[in-house]
């Protein structure tokens, strides 16, 4: 039967590149979101909105009842927006709030104790936006920054388990003609994204490697440590970018 690992949003993107890689390498993958994936994708589909916490915690005791034990969870679920503060809905902000932070933070605490009898890891999905800031991604940076500190809390707080926080920059999937908010995400000529495959591969690599965090791709790194030093760089970038 191979590691049993959780992977919400699994039903596309980047949810659904993490569950693929899973299972090619030999693990069980149960998949947590509201649209069946491809049969490919999960051995096992539990349809649940995450941000209903009755129905996330029938999925939680039915995998415990029907596998008796979890390996992973990969809390991957996650929705953007695009609207500057002063334009963004407080219905808008909720939803994101309550998937991007609040369903993960309570999907890992049901299911810590089994995670902690198998030595288990839990793989937070936040955004390389959880440390370069975007404008009009206020919402979304300040989500992403907050699951990333729960990762990195929730290691010094449990060292009977993996947590393993991951930082994707751009990758082209159904995230930007999902997201919440008015704007369009502007054109950046002469970026491309990267792709889900890719990025799958290298987040099985820093699992198996027991890492505490993985940025994809790596130059994010840099530009970091510059929007650090130059924020008021950044401020301008973005303010033509969006044509504030
Ligand atoms: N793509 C990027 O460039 C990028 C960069 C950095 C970080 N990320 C993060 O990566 C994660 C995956 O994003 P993606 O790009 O793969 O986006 P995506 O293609 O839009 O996938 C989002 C997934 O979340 C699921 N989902 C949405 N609302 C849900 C709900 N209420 N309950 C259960 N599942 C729900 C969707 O499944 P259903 O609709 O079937 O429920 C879908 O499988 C997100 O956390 C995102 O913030 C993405």
């Amino acid at each position: 039967m191979g590691k049993i690992v959780i992977v919400t949003g699994a039903s596309s993107g980047l949810g659904k590149a993490v569950a693929r890689e899973f299972r090619r390498n030999g693990c069980t993958v149960v998949a947590l979101c509201r649209t069946e994936p491809e049969p490919e994708t999960a051995d096992r589909f539990f349809s649940v909105d995450l941000t209903d916490a009755r129905a996330r915690s029938r999925a939680v005791e039915a995998i415990l009842a029907e596998y008796g034990r979890v390996d992973v969870l990969v809390n991957n679920a996650g929705i953007g927006s695009y609207a500057t503060w002063r334009e963004l809905t407080a219905e808008d902000l909720r939803r994101e709030v309550e998937l991007d932070f609040l369903a993960p933070v309570a999907l890992t605490r049901e299911l810590l104790d089994a995670l902690i009898a198998t030595g288990g890891s839990v793989i937070n999905i936040s955004s390389a936006a959880a440390f370069v800031p975007v404008a009009c991604m206020g919402a979304y940076n300040a989500v992403k920054a907050a699951l990333r500190m729960f990762s990195i809390t929730l290691q010094m707080e449990e060292p009977r388990i993996h947590v393993l926080n991951v930082c994707p920059g751009r990758i082209d999937t159904g995230f930007s003609s999902r997201a919440l908010g008015g704007r369009k995400p502007p054109e950046t000529p002469g970026r491309t994204a990267s792709n889900a495959g890719v990025f799958a591969r290298r987040l099985y690599r820093a699992w198996r490697r027991r890492r505490r965090e993985l940025v994809y791709p790596r130059w994010y790194v840099p530009v970091f440590w510059f929007v650090r030093a130059f924020p008021g760089i950044n401020e301008a970038v973005n303010r033509r970018i969006w044509k504030l």
